[in-house]
């Protein structure tokens, strides 16, 4: 049996950005990098740029970072409020959505996922609360951050009740995630008349975000998810599925609805702009990534933004004319993601190191970088007027400075979205802002422990560098899976 190898350099080995560059070229590559770092008077990253009449002073976007740790209630637990506070400490001046907050009991990922409703509403303003004191303690600033709330349904992945058992709530039988989660055909779809109602949940979940304080909320629409999924449903029959004006009804009737309780609040919407037909890992090629294409799932009709001959490639043909709607029904902000964690990471969170439930890399991750940022730049160039935040900046470590500064100037980005860097290290925007300097040893090497541990049932967080889950149970216990999973 042949063994195909494949290699790609830690970043870490790389001597400076002559060289990060060197390898890009010589990888085509195509990232915006610069030559040298700008301090604050002068940085493309501390310019300022208005949002919804806000003007805000920097360009760096904290990523909705969940912890599989709420209580069971759907309230913040200790673990939950002190990363909201880690997310103000790092001075930047967008913060999209904190993290993914359940607009229902059912709909929500895991047990311990937030939930907003009455009863927690209280525990939600003091997150928020939180994170605004952390942010003002570590900036002096007296300008605050534009803060949103992430508003979601889990769909496909939801896990309401128990951490290891999935509830899925579907909007279209999908040949190959169908077959891995062991649906039958006759698997119940959640019908016109259920969605309508989960319309109502959106809205009256928005007004008590706005009615917190919150600036905005998101629209979740990406990572396989409800709202994703339905963007996806070329397949369904009804009001929602079908023509690509049933697809995105939901999205137009939740955003009319909250605007007419709401009209204050700012709508955004996180959007996975492209998507790959899932990957499973290959035994024989040493468990390396590859897609998993079922008998008969070509052309591939369950995706958005994906070919529908070639599921390993992006059709930005339907993104475009989302854009053409959130052009229309007036949305100013949007967040830039890909794929989903369940069945294609590499393409969502490039990294080194895969998750207990992922693949080796199948390509450099260097490459899923650059994927999203030039996905990002195609929709800037078309959508001036809606501003971008940018994902996926974690894998480039310490060249992540050099992309993001030449990022925003040449307008691939108006922000620079930080995901699992805040979990090691959320001081990150502050120091290199106000020192042009990074603290290396609080780099994410992307070691996916924050993956792996949810994945187990474990609260999420960063267990290699964070000391705080060091001193935990839970730390113990993801070893032992680690070295199990090793000898498998
Ligand atoms: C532990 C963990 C939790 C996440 N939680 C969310 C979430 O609640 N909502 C969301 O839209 N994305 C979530 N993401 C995805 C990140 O926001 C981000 O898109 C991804 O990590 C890639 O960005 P990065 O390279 O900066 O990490 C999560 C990612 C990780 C690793």
């Amino acid at each position: 049996m042949s063994v195909t190898t494949f290699s790609y350099p830690k970043l870490a080995t790389l001597r400076d950005v002559a060289a990060f560059r060197a390898h890009c070229q010589g990888h085509n590559i195509a990232l915006p990098c610069d030559d040298t770092l700008l301090d604050k008077t002068t940085s493309p990253l501390a310019h300022s740029i208005v949002i919804a009449g806000r003007s805000l002073s920097n360009r760096f976007a904290i990523q909705p970072m969940e912890g599989w740790d709420a209580s069971p209630d759907g309230s913040p637990s200790d673990q939950t409020i002190r990363r909201w506070q880690r997310f103000g400490l790092s001075g930047a001046k967008l913060i999209w959505g904190g993290e993914a907050v359940a607009v229902c009991p059912e709909g929500r990922a895991n047990p311990n996922q937030l939930m907003l409703n009455a009863h927690t509403k209280p525990g939600i303003a003091h997150l928020r609360e939180t994170l605004l004191k952390a942010h003002k303690q570590a900036t002096g600033d007296s300008d605050t951050p534009f803060i949103g709330l992430q508003l979601t349904h889990s769909g496909r992945w939801c896990r309401p009740n128990r951490r290891d058992f999935t509830e899925p709530r579907i909007t279209f039988h999908h040949p190959i995630l169908d077959r891995r989660q062991n649906l039958a055909p006759d698997y119940p779809l959640l019908t016109d008349s259920e969605l309508r109602a989960l319309t109502e949940e959106y809205i009256r979940t928005a007004l008590l975000a706005y009615e917190i304080g919150f600036d905005f909320v998101d629209i979740k629409h990406c990572h396989g998810y409800l709202l994703h999924e339905l963007l996806a449903g070329h397949t369904r029959a009804g009001d929602y599925g079908g023509a690509f004006e049933n697809r995105t009804r939901f999205l137009r009737e939740t955003v009319q609805g909250i605007r007419s309780v709401a009209p204050g609040l700012t709508v955004g919407v996180r959007l996975s702009a492209f998507d790959f037909v899932p990957f499973r890992p290959d035994s024989e090629q040493g468990g390396r990534g590859v897609p998993d294409m079922a008998e008969g799932s070509l052309p591939y009709r369950y995706g958005f933004g994906v070919c529908e001959e070639n599921p390993v490639e992006y059709d930005l043909t339907e993104t475009f004319q989302l854009f053409d709607l959130l052009s229309e029904l007036d949305i100013p902000l949007v967040n830039i993601t890909a794929g989903s964690p369940y069945y294609n990471p590499h393409i969502q969170r490039p990294a080194y190191y895969p998750p207990s439930d992922g693949y080796l890399p199948p390509e450099d991750p260097l490459e899923g970088v650059a994927r999203q940022l030039e996905v990002c730049r195609e929709l800037k160039r078309r959508y001036p007027h809606i501003t971008l935040v940018g994902s996926a900046f974690t894998y480039l470590q310490e060249f992540l400075p050099y992309v993001a500064q030449a990022a925003v100037r040449e307008k691939w980005v108006d922000f620079v979205g930080l995901g699992r860097m805040v979990l090691s290290y959320p001081e990150l925007p502050s120091d290199l802002l106000n020192t042009g300097t990074l603290q290396k040893k609080l780099l994410c090497r992307t070691f996916s422990d924050c993956t792996t541990a949810p994945r187990n049932g474990l609260i999420s967080g960063c267990y290699p560098l964070d000391a705080y889950y060091k001193t935990r149970p839970e730390y113990a216990t993801l070893l032992a899976l680690k070295r199990t999973n090793r000898r498998k």
